[in-house]
């Protein structure tokens, strides 16, 4: 049985390219007009009173070829700015219009006169183009256009379609209402809407399946060669209402994105996880192994903040998901709210604040001191605790700190060799060591006994760092005169849950809710950091700052294919790799290999067309956790 012949009508307009051409137009012939903006609202006035049927098409054109008085020369510059703004998904696949020319057929209201050229470089055949016609007079000024032409009138594009009465399966892709029409009258088996540049609801309820990209077109009909899956089919789930940008930089990149304002308890996470390939968080979310387990399709975590003990790591390596997060983002946030602290608390402002909110003046100095001259203990001197050291020093503090492993002192800064050291010394000590497991219950009642009488405490890392019981008889006994902590080693998932914790209701003791890096200025970083490294891994594979995965930074693929293998580091699996591309006369043209731990990343970059026997083949070897294809 021979297959039925299938044939692919597509609209120009905003559909394959970016814009619709009149606009661009408008901009070119009227570029010194001195009545540029009034021309410009008549005319887009003009499209609306044809887009809602009050005007018809034949006057809508003739009004507004009046109104532009365009030339041959402005239409040759249109042509140059339209091969410019062609959609991005019809460039990256213009091997699908060369290998199907005899069947693809551009129908359009638009002029033959600036289409033609942009798609014939398409390899789109002359005689496939349907579109109106200009007439020009012997200076080439556009003064009419053939009223003779279908293309011209309301229902021009069935009546196209009826003359074509192309034999097999009709696929009309458009963004527009006419292009629908198509189908209504019966002349198309389906209509796709195609939402790459505009989004019109009319048009959207009425389509058999909604492409946002020719992506999407080509995979359900079997079409695809440049891209290996549609990114529209990439589903990014980002929960705890990370920062706008992130959300607008993965839908700018054809992401098909879902937010969730709050966090999700394990088991919502592990129904909503299926079908995920991006996941956005941030502290609250726990990612367990449980949730890990009903993860198959994800790709990436992004960690929306800096700690990252809130996804089980292990887990999320063996299962061949790479972690991101934001490392600096937002320290510069919590080095000010630290310091905003530690002077409060000094100056024992929570409670004298409280008193004056019951209505009771206490006006002393008692108790009360400046920061400057005073020893500043930093325990954990990482990206936070040295941004802290500088600006502590310049607030004329003397700085002490102690970290386990070496780190250069900023400044005057001294390091402690012992933990003890910095408890004896320090005045004032604050918390930033990593959110690591081992570091549970690090400042415990034994530490607290090795500080100062009257201490300042402050913990801005993570809750379980500190016994908070501990903490709480220090405060009762007078130990520590003033605390403020930001952290806890139970925190509230939502907004809605009531915060309990043992600290609630002690003098001089300020609390807040996890909020150390939450400024717009860091939630903004981040949102533009985070995005970014997922992107790049999904694009290209680099896995530059990931927390869990081998660090690769690659070169952006050009005409090559690049397979990506992730798999448990054991040895021989390079050879493997190779020995089944070699037999299958595969051309290796790059090669990068990083282990870590627990898993070796292989990226292979080869120059030749792939057959799934190969794929099927590399899966297959053993010990794989995770194999895809770019490109
Ligand atoms: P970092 O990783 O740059 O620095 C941590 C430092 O602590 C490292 O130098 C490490 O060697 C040291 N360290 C770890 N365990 C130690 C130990 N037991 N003894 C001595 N030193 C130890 O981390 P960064 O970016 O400075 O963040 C510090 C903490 O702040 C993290 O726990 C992070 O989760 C938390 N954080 C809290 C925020 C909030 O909103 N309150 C916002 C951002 C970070």
């Amino acid at each position: 049985m021979t297959p039925i012949k299938k044939n692919f009508v597509i609209d120009f307009d905003s559909t394959f390219t970016k814009v619709e051409a009149f606009d661009v137009l408008a901009d070119i012939s009227l570029k010194d007009h001195p009545e540029k903006e009034t021309i410009q609202k008549q005319i887009s006035d003009i499209t609306n009173q044809g887009m809602d049927g009050s005007l018809s098409l034949r006057d809508s054109i003739e009004k507004r070829i009046k109104l532009l008085e365009p030339t041959k020369k402005h239409l040759a510059q249109l042509v140059t700015h339209l091969q410019n703004l062609v959609s991005d998904s019809f460039s990256r696949n213009k091997e699908f219009f060369a290998t199907h020319s005899d069947n693809i057929f551009i129908v359009s209201n638009g002029f033959r006169e600036f289409i033609e050229p942009v798609v014939t470089s398409f390899g789109i055949k002359r005689e496939n183009v349907f579109a109106n016609e200009f007439i020009f007079d012997e200076n080439g000024k556009v003064i009419d256009f053939d009223k003779t032409n279908p293309l011209s009138a309301n229902h021009g594009k069935s009546e196209q379609l009826k003359r074509l009465n192309l034999p097999g399966d009709v696929y009309v892709i458009g963004d527009g209402y006419t292009d629908y029409e198509i189908k209504h009258s019966g002349l198309a088996n389906k209509f796709y809407a195609f939402t790459e540049n505009i989004e019109r609801e009319s048009v959207l309820a009425k389509a058999d399946h909604i492409t946002p990209s020719l992506d999407e077109f080509l995979y359900l009909n079997k079409l695809n060669t440049a891209i290996s899956y549609p990114k529209n089919r990439i589903n990014v789930l980002l929960l705890e209402n990370v920062h706008p940008v992130a959300i607008e930089l993965m839908k700018a990149e054809g992401f098909t994105v879902e937010t969730y304002p709050a966090g999700l308890d394990e088991d919502e996470l592990c129904e909503k996880i299926k079908n995920v390939s991006v996941l956005g968080i941030r502290s609250k979310t726990q990612v367990t192994a449980k949730v890990l387990e009903h993860a198959n399709r994800l790709m990436a975590i992004g960690a929306f903040c800096i700690g990252t003990n809130q996804i089980d790591l292990k887990a999320a390596t063996k299962k061949g998901v790479a972690v991101f997060n934001a490392p600096f983002s937002n320290t510069r946030s919590v080095v000010e709210l630290a310091i905003a602290e530690m002077i409060m608390l000094i100056r024992n402002i929570p409670d004298k604040s409280n008193k004056m909110h019951q209505g009771k003046w206490d006006k002393s100095a008692k108790g009360s001191f400046e920061v400057r001259g005073k020893k500043l203990g930093i325990i954990g001197y990482g990206s936070i605790g040295s941004q802290l050291s500088v600006l502590a020093e310049n607030l004329g503090m003397k700085v002490l700190y102690y970290d386990k492993e070496e780190k250069l002192a900023l400044g005057n800064a001294e390091k402690c060799k012992t933990l003890k050291e910095l408890l004896h010394a320090s005045d004032i000590i604050t918390l930033h060591v990593d959110g690591n497991e081992r570091n549970t219950n690090f400042i415990g009642q034994a530490e607290f006994e090795q500080m100062k009488d009257g201490v300042i405490f402050l913990n801005l890392s993570r809750g379980h760092i500190v016994d908070v019981k501990a903490l709480r008889e220090n405060i009762l006994n007078g130990k520590v005169a003033g605390c403020a902590v930001d952290v806890f080693p139970y925190e509230p998932i939502s907004n809605d849950e009531e915060f309990v914790s043992e600290l609630r209701g002690l003098r001089n003791t300020i609390l807040t809710p996890h909020i150390g890096g939450s400024t717009l200025e860091a939630q903004e970083n981040i949102g533009n950091f985070v995005p970014g490294k997922m992107m790049d891994y999904i694009n290209t594979g680099s896995t530059s700052n990931s927390v869990n995965f081998p660090n690769l930074t690659l070169p952006i693929l050009e005409n090559a294919h690049r397979l990506i293998h992730i798999h448990n580091n054991v040895p021989g699996i390079l050879a493997k790799i190779n020995h089944i591309l070699a037999a299958n006369g595969i051309n290796i043209v790059g090669q990068y290999l990083k282990t870590n731990e627990h898993i070796g990343y292989v990226i292979t970059d080869i120059n030749k067309e792939y057959h799934k026997e190969v794929i099927k083949e590399l899966r297959a070897i053993e010990h794989t956790i995770k194999f895809r294809v770019l490109y």
